[in-house]
């Protein structure tokens, strides 16, 4: 069993991932900002050191002593943190630290569509993180992974904010973005397999369950889990973009940013319908037959 410090463990995707370490057996060790977030990961054994994952002293201390390092840190826009700080010069942090305290390897999670492209201003701050991690010269592997999908938090959050927002419910764009969707599940059992996977190191993989499927398709199914009956109107990203340019001036929570529905009309495709068969050797489960049966309910959060 390994010796882990685990960043972004409060988050949607973090709380699987912590989870699935102690089922495991690992020894981990999880930083936050807040500690109440992490009482349960206290509770079933995880070592808490409280701090922030910018600041290069607290990283470097919390790195003593571990053999990888997993990284799911990372701000979908550009405030209260900015995408500099978090996405851009957090993962450079963490690689120093990590060489200053001897860490073996680093797993990093991104995002399918990372980019360098001024067109899309939260992918490119993911590209530029990468390219950040790539220059210390740590060993790490990259994965980048589409859509996440659990019984709550994540993209959940943002179709209960759509499908409570007016009399109808606005589908941006055609609504056949082609998306790759895996269970936090299956994706957390990737981002810990990947650390015994030195063949993986310094590589970039990108990750998807075992189906295609569109931006509707994944919406229907929540709505259909859900029984809204509202009607759907498909919204050219055009007309959307000035009311979101509104809302993310004045409101501190927007329901959707320009460059959020700007980046929902890109594919987000991994490296082959059988990506996470080829690199670990399982299949995931099919979102399609989980979703109808997961989302009935709203879930609370373990
Ligand atoms: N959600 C998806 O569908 C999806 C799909 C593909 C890839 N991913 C990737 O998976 C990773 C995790 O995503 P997520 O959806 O779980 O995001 P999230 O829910 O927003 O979680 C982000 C985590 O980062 C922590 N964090 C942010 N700033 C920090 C700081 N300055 N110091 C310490 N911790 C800090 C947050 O801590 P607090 O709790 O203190 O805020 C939280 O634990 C990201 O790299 C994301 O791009 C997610």
């Amino acid at each position: 069993m390994a010796r882990i410090l685990l960043l972004g463990s409060t988050g949607f995707f973090g709380r699987g991932v912590t989870h699935k370490l102690i089922d495991g057996g690992h020894q981990l060790r999880v930083l936050v900002r807040d500690p109440m977030k992490a009482a349960a990961f206290k509770a079933r054994g995880a070592q808490l050191v409280v701090g922030d994952a910018l600041s290069p002293s607290v990283v470097t201390q919390a790195a003593q002593g571990v053999e990888h390092i997993i990284s799911l840190i990372a701000v979908r826009r550009n405030r209260p943190q900015s995408y500099l700080a978090v996405n851009v010069d957090g993962p450079r942090i963490m690689a120093e630290a990590a060489k200053a305290a001897g860490v073996r390897s680093i797993v990093f999670v991104s995002v399918i569509g990372a980019r360098m492209d001024p067109h899309y201003k939260y992918l490119t701050s993911r590209w530029m993180g990468e390219q950040e991690l790539a220059k210390t010269g740590v060993a790490g592997t990259i994965l980048r992974f589409s859509l996440i999908l659990a019984e709550e938090g994540g993209v959940l959050n943002d179709f209960e904010r759509f499908a409570k927002f007016g009399p109808v419910v606005v589908i941006p764009g055609d609504g056949q973005t082609k998306f790759q969707p895996i269970l936090r599940e299956d994706a957390a059992r990737c981002v810990i397999e990947a650390i015994a996977k030195p063949e993986l190191l310094g590589k970039i993989i990108e990750l998807g369950g075992p189906e295609v499927v569109t931006f509707e398709s994944i919406f229907d199914w929540f709505l259909q889990a859900r029984g809204v009956k509202k009607p759907k109107v498909r919204v050219p990203p055009g007309l959307l973009i000035p009311g979101a340019a509104v809302m993310e001036a004045v409101l501190s929570n927007p329901i959707v940013t320009p460059d959020e529905i700007i980046t929902s009309q890109l594919p987000n495709l991994a490296e082959g319908i059988d990506s996470v068969s080829t690199r670990f050797g399982w299949r995931p489960t099919a979102p399609s037959s989980w979703a109808p049966m997961h989302w009935k309910n709203e879930a609370v959060r373990r």
